[in-house]
């Protein structure tokens, strides 16, 4: 059902790989929602072509961009706002990737060069993004930029290795980035911190389907889809929203705020 809540606003969407991916699905909402918004993603990542069917469905331009290249990002930001006719009211960085799990590095084995690759994609790119919008004063007024995280930047989750201290970094950014985004021309900067959703870079993590099962036993509410995780942003970006800033909120089925539960003991019992 479509609330018209981003009609007229502009706004710049990373992330989008295949169907299952998060910012897919932010995407076919935010056009479901009047929004008007370019879709980017690593060159590597356009090879696969799939971005282009989402495009060809929200009517949007994609413009390639490695979000750890300034150089790329500063191209971005200048082709959006001529592409779109003004500056952007809202920015989605769904990024994530990390070569020591890609590699199966355990978290007692990681090759550095790689741990520094995998800060700079997931958590360095979002500073970039930031600093580039800055520079080109591209925010609108009451714009909002949102980051997706995972609750393993408070709690250890053993095979989440490096990317456990992206994601802590990243949501600090948004603090910092927050701050200052909302004194210069009140844009709120957030992080929603997702259940485990079962895309590519999801999945990629070792034993995901177990923490999934286990997540998911946890949750009063169950794990939150990538549909719903679409829905959530859809409101960030939207007035209604205009004073949430510099938050990591939890979209988790209610996961963060459990100690143990009745679904949980009951599939250790009858293991035991
Ligand atoms: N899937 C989960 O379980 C889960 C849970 C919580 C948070 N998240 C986060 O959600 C976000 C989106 O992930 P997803 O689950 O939709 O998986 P996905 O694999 O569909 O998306 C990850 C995206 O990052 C892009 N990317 C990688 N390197 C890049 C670079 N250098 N420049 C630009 N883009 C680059 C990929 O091309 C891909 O589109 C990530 O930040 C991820 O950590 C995922």
């Amino acid at each position: 059902m479509s609330y018209n809540l981003l009609k007229g606003k502009k706004g710049i969407i990373f992330g989008a790989l295949d169907e299952k991916s998060i910012a897919w699905k932010v995407a076919m909402r935010a056009h479901e929602e009047g929004a008007e918004f370019v879709l980017t993603n690593a060159p590597i990542a356009m090879r696969m072509g799939e971005i282009n069917k989402l495009a060809e469905a929200c009517n949007a331009q994609v413009i390639p961009a490695d979000a750890t290249s300034v150089e790329d990002l500063e191209n971005l930001f200048t082709k959006a706002q001529e592409i779109l006719g003004g500056k952007i009211d809202f920015v989605l960085h769904s990024i994530g990737s990390s070569p020591n799990i890609r590699k199966g590095k355990s978290y007692g084995d990681l090759n550095y060069d790689w741990f520094l690759k995998t800060l700079d994609i997931s958590a360095i790119s979002f500073h970039k993004v930031m600093h580039v919008a800055e520079k080109q004063n591209a925010m609108n007024e009451w714009g909002s930029i949102v980051a997706l995280s995972y609750i393993a930047a408070q709690r250890v989750f053993p095979d989440y290795t490096d990317m456990s201290h992206a994601k802590a970094v990243l949501e600090s950014i948004a603090r910092n980035y927050g701050y200052r985004l909302g004194k210069l021309n009140k844009v709120r900067v957030n992080t929603v911190s997702q259940s485990p959703t079962k895309t590519t870079a999801g999945t990629g993590v070792g034993g995901f389907d177990a923490f999934y099962d286990y997540a998911d036993k946890m949750s009063p509410l169950g794990n939150a889809s990538a549909e719903s995780c679409a829905d959530y942003c859809i409101t960030l970006f939207s007035d209604l929203t205009r004073m949430v800033t510099m938050q990591n909120l939890m979209h988790d089925g209610g996961f963060s705020a459990m100690g143990i539960s009745e679904d949980v003991v009951e599939m250790i019992n009858k293991q035991s």
